[in-house]
């Protein structure tokens, strides 16, 4: 019998609603094996800070200590109720980089994946999307802009300024370089790198070492391309990529662009790996927009948990259940509206129904 304690950390705005989807899938692949997966529920995000004071507050560091795995929903508020909290305490600054450096997750999983069966979900033409679109995003998680020295201030001329700092060491890039490298192998063997070597000296120092690993892994294919061209190439000829790697801003704008060539962010889920800790959680944040109208797309939360399984628990045949009663939901014609284009013929249904209907697949394969 294995046993799992995992911190599970729904936050704000959608979170909670698409987090009781990932645990109705969880408690299916609990009953059904020979594991006990203890859940310890911890506040963050916003909704901890009005709770607490903190939006990663000292018991749930405690629980994410403790666990084996976290899993986490959304975090955020909108641009006017962040307002009231102090800036460096908002839940994005305040709790979740915290998170992503005390347990040092460096490479960020992002898959990009739309089956040959679900391309109308995509706003590309069929001719663009071909056999559906399956890339791996890498995005080095706890390094670059995010995590340099912050200033902000008045000049000589008493103008405000604001400064902040780019910074990566080689092995900070190479550990992520090496994972995106393993990642290659055992996919279609193909990297590109997404890099800005023509401007910034954090890329040239990026490619050397890629340029450098590279011959450790002689079956791959290295490819280099400028971020903003990749910007382009992903939506004109999505097809080309398969492992994408890149520093952690080039990676936060492109993987939501990703979202946008699937046709709903709600399609993105996300690992976040660490040396001896992950977590994970869906790419996309709390979407206040839709919080709490039961119509978000549970889909990044419960693939985010068939990665928990497949990446912390190495229980990979359950993971490719769970990806399979998704699908066999979206195939048989359900989804929540995110997904809803004129002129297809989709029925809609709500968070809950979604989950529940991936509930019944999963019980059903
Ligand atoms: P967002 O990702 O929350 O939403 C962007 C758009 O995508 C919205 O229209 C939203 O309704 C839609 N969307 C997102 N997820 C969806 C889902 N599962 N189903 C259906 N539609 C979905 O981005 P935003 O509105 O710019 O940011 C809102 C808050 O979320 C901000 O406070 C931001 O900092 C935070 N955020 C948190 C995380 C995280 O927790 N890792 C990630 C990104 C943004
Ligand atoms: C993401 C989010 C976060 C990021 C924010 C909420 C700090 O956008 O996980 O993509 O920028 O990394
Ligand atoms: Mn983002």
């Amino acid at each position: 019998m294995n046993e799992y304690t995992i911190c599970v950390m729904p936050g704000d705005g959608i979170g909670p609603e698409i987090m009781v989807q990932g645990l109705k899938a969880l408690k299916v692949i609990e009953e059904r094996n020979d594991v006990t997966f203890n859940l310890r529920e911890g506040a963050f995000g916003a909704t901890a800070w009005f709770e607490t004071g903190k939006s990663f507050p000292d018991e749930t560091v405690q629980l994410c200590d403790q666990a084996d795995a976290i899993l986490k929903g959304t975090i955020g508020v909108s641009h006017e109720a962040s307002k009231q909290i102090p800036v460096d305490e908002q839940p994005e600054r305040g709790g979740l980089l915290p998170m992503r450096k005390r347990y040092d997750t460096f490479a960020n999983f992002r898959p990009v994946y739309l089956s040959p069966g679900l391309r109308h979900f995509s706003p590309l033409k069929p001719e663009i999307i071909g056999d559906g679109i399956d890339i791996m995003i890498i995005r080095e998680l706890v390094g670059g802009i995010y995590f340099g020295s912050k200033e902000v201030g008045t000049n000589e001329q008493g103008l405000r300024y604001a400064r902040e700092v780019l910074e990566y060491d080689e092995r900070l890039i190479k550990r992520t370089v090496v994972s995106a490298f393993d990642a290659a192998m055992k996919r279609s063997r193909k990297l590109h790198n997404i890099h800005k070597s023509n401007v910034l000296k954090s890329s040239i120092l990026w490619t050397d070492i890629i340029e450098e690993t590279a011959p450790d892994y002689p079956g791959v294919e290295v490819r280099h391309m400028l971020v903003d061209a990749a910007a382009t190439a992903l939506c004109l000829n999505p097809g080309q990529f398969d492992v994408m790697v890149m520093e952690n801003m080039f990676g936060d704008i492109l993987s939501d662009q990703a979202g946008g060539i699937l046709g709903s962010l709600g399609l993105m889920p996300s690992a976040c790996l660490g040396p001896e800790k992950a977590y994970y959680e869906p790419s996309h944040g709390s979407a206040p927009d839709i919080a709490g109208k039961n119509i978000a797309n549970p889909y990044s939360m419960i693939g985010s948990v068939a990665m928990m399984l497949d990446m912390s628990f190495n229980m990979r045949e359950e993971a490719k259940n769970l990806w399979r009663a998704m699908e066999s939901v979206f195939a048989a014609g359900y989804s929540t509206p995110d997904l809803s284009r004129p002129g297809t013929d989709i029925v809609l249904v709500s968070t809950e129904e979604f989950g529940d209907r991936v509930v019944a697949a999963l019980e059903q394969g």
